[in-house]
């Protein structure tokens, strides 16, 4: 693992979207692994605008998102199809049949969860998976206690994940679904590549507890620890509690691997 301190939220959005540019520019025929909440908004707005600026092509590129709320359907304007929809997906040449996430109106969930890890692995399984953390933890709805092995499928969201959507609800908690669906910990920490972006002095103790505490299901970012390629990419507020700041600021300025970005090539 390897953390990315960028001074603003702005730039480490930015940075992020560049990081996915670059791999997708790399391989054309991408299998991206997405990620939904007000923390990617800002990536996504980049990525339209690479698009529309610099023409960086969509066209040969799937996705797979990491989670479906249960009982909303594509339409709903609150589901995560909605949103992927209207913060990336119409204003990029993505083929919109090879944008999935996880049928969240299914009526045999279960088989659902079955069919989305089939459909991954039919594509050669996720190259490069973008991941933001939630206030309790969690990556996609990996709630605390997830088994750190566990697979897609349907999980309650903690009354602290509620309470962090309850704003995308009109701050209504009682609006927000009860359960998901959702990649497990095991199927996501099988992609290639992990892009965790966490912004926000708000998320300052849990990032610290994600990379720098002990892993534990409690917190299920505390897998990506054992991931082989993992970068971390947060800003100035979200950094505050990190103990290890000054290293991972000399890694920023001296990995070979970052050289392209801080000299503008990528
Ligand atoms: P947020 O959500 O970007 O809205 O903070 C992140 C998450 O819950 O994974």
């Amino acid at each position: 693992m390897e953390v990315i301190i960028r001074p603003t939220t702005e730039e480490a959005c930015l940075l992020t979207a560049r990081v996915i540019a670059r791999e997708l520019r790399d391989k054309p025929s991408l299998v991206l692994g997405l990620a939904t909440g007000g923390t990617m908004e800002r990536v996504y707005a980049h990525l339209a605008q690479m698009h529309r600026e610099d023409g960086l092509d969509f066209s040969l590129c799937r996705t797979f998102n990491l989670d479906e709320y249960i009982g909303l359907t594509p339409e709903d304007t609150h589901s995560y199809r909605h949103y992927m929809n209207t913060h990336l997906f119409d204003h990029v040449n993505i083929d919109i049949r090879n944008t999935h996430l996880p049928h969240g109106t299914a009526e045999d969930l279960n088989a659902e969860c079955q069919r989305y890890e089939a459909l991954i692995r039919e594509c050669g399984g996720i190259d490069l998976q973008l991941l933001g953390i939630g206030q309790d933890g969690h990556i996609g709805f990996n709630e605390p206690l997830s088994a750190l092995f566990s697979r897609t499928r349907q999980k309650a969201l903690t009354p602290t994940t509620i309470t962090q959507n309850a704003c995308y609800f009109g701050g209504d908690p009682e609006q927000v679904p009860r359960r998901a669906i959702t990649m497990g910990v095991g199927t996501i920490l099988e992609c290639d590549r992990c892009l965790v972006l966490v912004t926000g002095d708000r998320k300052a103790d849990i990032l610290a507890k994600a990379v720098e505490g002990p892993a534990t299901a409690m917190v299920t970012a505390t897998a990506t620890q054992f991931h082989a390629h993992c970068s971390v990419i947060v800003d100035e507020g979200a950094a505050t509690s990190l103990r290890e700041k000054e290293y991972y600021r000399w890694l920023y300025d001296n990995e070979p691997e970052w050289a392209v970005f801080r000299e503008g090539r990528a």
